[in-house]
């Protein structure tokens, strides 16, 4: 089959692999109908993680089942699934708590909890920017989708950042009439918004200096905060006349101003600032433990110096983390088919397997208009 493989920084190709196949009798294969390019993959593109040479990428999946092993009770040969993004045992302690983003199973790495397909650090699994993938504990993993190829465009964003973004959200505890800032206008940031108007807030603030995906976030009603037009925090404060009472950080470790120099600890800090005192911020975008091309010494070894103090005597909380896809994923299908979602306003571009270095590349360059690369095999 042909697949997009990991070659070096700035470097993925397509090439001939051979096909996936059934390795344990819980597996399925699916053949991938849509798998979406993500902001996670720029972090492996730009050379900023230790994801290994030739590795499948693609963790963003919809397609429909070809094949089940022998220990697949539920999952049928033709029923059209969505694949979260996390490989999850479904028996562990975290699992059984609905952590599926933390199984403790599924990553023989040593210090990882949690595995996903074709991602650094993540496991030994293949990801579905590709024709076919192996999906493990199927009836667990997958989850069914209506028949036909209606919503296809809405449906591939519940693989992961439709729920991620909700995660945000839940994790900042986004109640009716909060008002809210969203940081990051990427697909995260906008699924975010997104969620946070299905959650009933009143007014969402959206950051970011990308002026194509701020009027993006303008389109559902949101309001657009330029990092390029001056300080973000004084700009909300000034509109909201006060501080939110929630947070969302959908930026992640490498945060940068307008000129495009990298600060780890800028959005957190503009976050402590711009949350009412005792509100709660849910953090999306990713840190990560180890960053050998960081901005700072300290940033090197993941530690980003925010403003830790600010926050303990705001009495602020935080949630973080990857997100549980499984705990959402169901009820944010149910949203889709009802009409009350429509994640696939972001969609800009629609490849083939054969154009992903294509879409790497101008997605990776937030070149105007990119905001959400959906390939199809
Ligand atoms: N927690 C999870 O489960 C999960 C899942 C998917 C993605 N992510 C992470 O979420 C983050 C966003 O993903 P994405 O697909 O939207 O990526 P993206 O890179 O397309 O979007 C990030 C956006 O942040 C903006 N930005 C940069 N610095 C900023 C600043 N100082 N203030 C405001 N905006 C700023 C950029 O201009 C860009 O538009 C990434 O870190 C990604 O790895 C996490
Ligand atoms: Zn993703
Ligand atoms: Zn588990």
């Amino acid at each position: 089959m042909r697949a997009v493989v990991y070659r070096g920084a700035y470097d993925v190709e397509v090439v001939e692999v051979p096909d996936p196949s059934i390795e344990h009798p819980a597996d399925a294969i699916v053949r991938i109908t849509t798998t979406n390019i993500c902001g996670s993959d720029l972090h492996m593109y730009e050379g900023r993680t230790s994801v290994e040479e030739g590795k499948i990428l693609g963790h963003e999946n919809m397609g429909i089942v070809e094949e089940v092993g022998d220990a697949v009770f539920w999952v049928k040969p033709g029923d059209r699934v969505s694949v979260p993004f996390n490989i999850a045992c479904g028996v562990c302690r975290n699992c059984n708590l609905g952590w599926t983003s933390f199984c403790l199973k599924v990553n023989p790495q040593e210090g990882m909890d949690g595995a996903a397909y074709g991602y650094a650090n993540m496991g030994p699994y293949a990801g579905g920017q590709a024709e076919y993938l192996r999906v493990p504990f199927a009836d667990f993993n997958l989850l069914e989708l209506p028949p036909g190829d209606e919503h296809e465009n809405d449906f591939t964003m519940l693989s992961d950042i439709f729920p991620t973004g909700y995660h945000g959200t839940e994790l900042a505890d986004v109640r009716p009439g909060h008002t809210v800032a969203v940081f990051g206008a990427g697909p995260v940031g906008l699924m975010a918004a997104h969620s946070a108007f299905i959650r009933g807030a009143a007014r969402v603030f959206v950051v970011d200096k990308e002026r194509d995906r701020l009027q993006l976030a303008e389109s559902i009603g949101a309001e657009p905060v330029d990092i390029a037009k001056g300080d973000p925090v004084e700009q909300i404060v000034d509109a909201n006349k006060g501080k939110v009472d929630r947070g969302v950080e959908a930026v992640g470790y490498q945060a940068h101003d307008p000129t495009g120099e990298e600060h780890p600890e800028m959005v957190l800090d503009n976050l402590v600032a711009v949350v009412e005192t005792t509100g709660a911020i849910g953090v999306v975008g990713v840190y990560v433990p180890e960053d050998p091309g960081a901005a700072n010494e300290l940033a090197k070894t993941g530690r980003v110096a925010w403003n830790y103090g600010q926050f303990f005597a705001n009495g602020q909380r935080m949630g973080t983390g990857q997100c549980p896809v499984k705990r959402y994923n169901r009820e944010l299908r149910d949203l889709i088919v009802a009409g009350k979602a429509r994640p696939s306003f972001i969609v800009s571009h629609e490849l083939s397997l054969d154009e992903a270095p294509t879409g790497y590349e101008n997605f990776d360059k937030r070149l105007d208009g990119w905001t959400k690369v959906l390939l199809h095999p």
